[in-house]
């Protein structure tokens, strides 16, 4: 496919809606995907009308995690090779509000996906995941360091341990939504809160956006970079093999514990 149609984009004023367009594997994270959002948003970014970016999935799926397809025999060396970390560093970069509307599956990276986001509304059928520890792997685009500053440690220990999902009610609870709606209204929602923003004083809120950012992102480059070191590692283990196969054979998995 061409990378072009994974994401598509409408336009409305200072707003962006971008919507991730790979609905027959629940919008899951491919190279190719990652690669044309991070083309999709630096455009966006770069175009002086756009204000606030919207970034959804389909009623579905926000996105059901990376491709398990293109990692299922990778070893650790593929995995590095792959180097897919550096779009989700370019995804870092977007210097404007990113509003994610996440209705269904926000799982692994998904969930990371819409964790990079400065603000979550979601839909009631909204879940988050990080169900990597299902796979014989961990998140590894920051799913143990942002979601932890997001909830807690605590209750993301119990999601990255357990990889159980929280429903769109817990997420709100939690502090990880802004806004639980009904799923019929989740663009709607969505596209108020960007007006909203999108009516401020645009260099006020690309200051305030960064500063934000940098205090709950100080102690998180070590983080991240540890996360990337253990998750990488894990492509050398048999019960990485194994959980990706399971998921692919459709059964369930044997882990060994090597
Ligand atoms: N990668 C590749 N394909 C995926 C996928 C993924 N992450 N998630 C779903 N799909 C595919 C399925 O293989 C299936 O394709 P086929 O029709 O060709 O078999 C299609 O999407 C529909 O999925 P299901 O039939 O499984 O749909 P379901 O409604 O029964 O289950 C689900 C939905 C619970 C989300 C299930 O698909 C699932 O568990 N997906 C995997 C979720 C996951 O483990 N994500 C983490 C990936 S690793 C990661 O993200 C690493 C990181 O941190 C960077």
């Amino acid at each position: 496919m061409n990378p072009t149609q994974l994401t598509l984009l409408e336009r409305d004023g200072p707003l962006a809606l971008v919507t991730l367009n790979r609905p027959e594997a629940l919008n899951a994270l491919s190279p190719e995907m990652l690669a044309a959002l991070c083309d999709q948003l630096e455009a966006l970014d770069a175009d002086p009308q756009v204000r606030v970016i919207i970034l959804a999935g389909d009623r579905r799926a926000f996105a059901a995690g990376s491709d398990i397809k293109s990692m299922a025999r990778a070893t650790s060396q593929d995995i590095l090779r792959m180097d897919t970390i550096r779009y989700w560093q370019r995804l870092r970069q977007v210097s404007k509000p990113l509003i994610a509307a996440v209705s269904g599956y926000a799982f692994g990276g998904g969930c990371e996906l819409a964790l990079t986001c400065d603000l979550i509304v979601a839909a009631e059928s909204a879940q988050f995941a990080q169900p990597e520890i299902k796979l014989g792997i961990m998140p590894g685009a920051g799913g143990t360091q942002r979601l932890a500053k997001a909830i807690g440690p605590y209750r993301a220990m119990e999601m990255v341990l357990t990889g159980e999902p929280l429903s769109a009610r817990q997420a709100f609870d939690l502090g990880l939504v802004n806004r639980l709606v009904p799923d019929e209204r989740l663009l709607e929602e969505a596209r108020e809160l960007g007006w909203l923003i999108a009516s401020r004083p645009p260099l006020a809120v690309r200051l305030a956006r960064q500063a934000l950012r940098h205090g709950v992102e100080t102690t998180l480059n070590e983080g991240l970079e540890v996360e990337r070191r253990n998750f990488v590692q894990l492509f050398d283990t048999f019960d990485q093999k194994e959980g990706m196969a399971a998921f692919l054979e459709k059964r369930p998995p044997e882990f060994k514990g090597e």
